[in-house]
């Protein structure tokens, strides 16, 4: 076959390509133009790409080179005409942009921290033995901290070593600074006792849950940061017998089974008597916290009447009841923010 022929044949496929794609008015339309000229069994540009065998060998070159402009040349128009049209012409080599077979990216689900976990199970618990949810302030003043919870100015509890206290702004006037209030983190909940005895009417049985503070060092089982629960029953005639139930069925719900707990004399300033308790568990005697009865003192710092009333308190830590029963060891590992840990405890 002689070049120019064959370069005829060429230059008139294109122009007659270009003509069909730049008035191509339907995808459907434009598949059978592609499949026209560039389908790989019949397509136009096949058959003259057969014909190359034909030519001379001293014109393949020029006749090879002139094939791939043309052939690059409807590739374009192609694809031009399919973005006209709103989608690629290279279907069958792409694929589908989307493919509803592969699988999906899974979410990331955050999980429930286990305290936060543990803190609304002790709420659930204690509110079907009929206690009532409360809440007081992280920061505290001396008087809710310490002195209506009848622990005086000498005692070491109130030590600046072992408390967080708040840096005041510091005032000019020394009548203004000696009128100001010292502030501190509480170191523990049974600040809440007060509030909840200065502003509730008797009877009432409450519990507080929340953060605590004291600078300690962080080890396995020491965190400057850590959670108790606070009880509270206030009313006629309330003996340590029904302390003793409560904090029973309380264990037995909260770690399953049938779980023993013991007394042991202690000392609290805000209660008298006042208890440690523990309870029997895997074959060994645990810490739980502490209890007693309300000390009238404090009765009588918030004025009511220890004569009529009587009231039983206990306060327990929660990081320690969390730790047990998820079986972490080192309580550091709740507030390291570590989500691979964290995520152990999903729901
Ligand atoms: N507040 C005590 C503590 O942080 C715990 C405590 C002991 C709370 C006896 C009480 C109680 O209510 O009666 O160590």
């Amino acid at each position: 076959m002689a070049l120019d022929q064959f370069l005829t044949a060429l230059d008139s496929m294109l122009g007659e390509a270009r003509a069909c794609l730049e008035t191509v008015d339907s995808a459907e339309a434009l598949e059978q133009l592609r499949v026209k000229y560039t389908g790989a069994k019949n397509g136009e540009l096949k058959s003259i790409q057969k014909m190359l065998a034909g030519i001379e060998v001293k014109d393949k070159p020029a006749a090879g080179k002139r094939f791939n402009e043309v052939r690059d040349g409807i590739e374009g128009a192609l694809e031009q005409a399919a973005q006209r049209l709103g989608g690629s012409s290279q279907q069958e080599s792409a694929g589908p942009a989307f493919d509803p077979t592969l699988p999906g990216l899974r979410p990331r689900l955050g999980t429930i921290h286990p305290i936060t976990q543990s803190l609304e199970h002790l709420k659930e618990i204690m509110g079907r033995l009929g206690f009532n949810v409360t809440e007081g302030p992280e920061i505290e003043d001396p008087w809710h901290n310490f002195v209506a919870l009848n622990i005086p100015e000498d005692h070491p509890a109130r030590d600046p070593l072992d408390n967080f206290y708040l840096a005041t702004a510091k005032s000019s006037d020394p009548a203004a600074q000696t009128t100001q209030p010292a502030r501190l983190l509480r170191s523990q909940t049974s600040t809440v006792q007060i509030r909840v005895m200065e502003t509730q009417s008797l009877p009432l049985r409450i519990i507080s849950l929340g953060r605590v503070y004291r600078p300690d060092a962080p080890d396995a089982t020491h965190f400057p940061m850590f959670h108790q629960m606070e009880g509270l029953w206030v009313d006629r005639n309330v003996t340590m017998a029904q302390l003793k139930s409560v904090l029973r069925l309380f264990a037995t719900s909260y770690l399953g089974g049938d779980v023993n707990i013991r007394f042991r004399p202690s000392f609290f300033p805000f209660t008298e008597p006042s208890v440690e308790v523990d309870y029997w568990w895997n074959g060994q005697w645990i810490e739980f916290g502490g209890a007693g009865m309300v000390d009238p003192n404090v009765f009588q710092a918030v004025g009511i009447d220890p004569e009529v009333w009587s009231g039983f308190a206990f306060g327990l830590g929660v990081e320690r009841l969390c730790m047990r029963r998820f079986g972490i060891t080192d309580i550091r590992d709740l507030y390291r923010s570590d989500v691979r840990f964290l995520r152990q405890f999903a729901t």
